[in-house]
């Protein structure tokens, strides 16, 4: 009643925004300005602050029997298998030419390109079209880059990582997000 009786008095309703619609691009780039910047507080603000520089507690892979923070890669796997929970309209995932846990490399021709696009230029986005199965998808990937001492210490020390000379700024890896797409 309260609607009809505003839309009597001439009051438009916000139906306009339902039709508007916004480019998959901007839609990645958007996810992943949130996604980089809670990645960042957590490392910079819990991770570094705490096991590094107060050295109250430790971050550990193994955080439930270390009793220790959980790593800046698996908060953000966790929010991720989360997010697959919820909703099929995108998928992310932290990945890397150089992964620690061999299950973070990459497995499409587009992984590889945009992981090597983004490791050459750290702030030039990588965006393609990939056909998966019956499905097209816009596939962006972002550098993902050493932004705290912890990131390039841990890795260059971890007896998993294939790469052992990476410095405060470099590329370690990428943000993969796609979305599903008309082909
Ligand atoms: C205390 C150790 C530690 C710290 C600190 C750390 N990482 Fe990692 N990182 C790991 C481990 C272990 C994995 C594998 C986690 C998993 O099982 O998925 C990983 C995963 C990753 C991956 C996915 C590819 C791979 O290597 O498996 C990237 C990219 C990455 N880290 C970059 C960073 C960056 C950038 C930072 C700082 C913001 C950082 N890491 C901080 C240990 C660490």
């Amino acid at each position: 009643m309260a609607a009809a009786g505003l839309v009597a008095a001439g009051i438009a309703m916000p139906t306009a925004i339902v039709a508007q619609s916004i480019d998959a691009k901007d839609v990645a780039d958007m996810l992943h300005a949130v996604m980089e910047s809670d990645r960042t507080v957590y490392t910079k603000m819990v991770v570094n602050r705490l096991a590094n520089e107060e050295g109250v507690i430790k971050a550990s892979e193994f955080f439930h029997d270390d009793k220790a923070l959980p790593l800046p890669a698996q908060m953000f796997r966790f929010g991720s298998e989360l997010v697959a929970d919820k909703t099929d309209k995108f998928f992310y995932s932290l990945l890397s030419l150089w992964p620690v846990n061999k299950q973070n490399g990459a497995t499409t021709e587009v992984e590889k390109e945009g992981l090597q696009a983004v490791a050459d230029d750290p702030d030039e986005p990588f965006y393609a079209e990939e056909t998966l199965g019956d499905q097209t998808y816009l596939t962006a990937v972002y550098a993902d880059v050493a932004v705290a001492p912890a990131c390039v210490s841990c890795h260059n020390a971890h007896k998993d990582s294939p790469r052992t000379d990476f410095e405060l700024g470099d590329t370690m890896g990428g943000v993969v997000i796609r979305i599903p797409i008309d082909g």
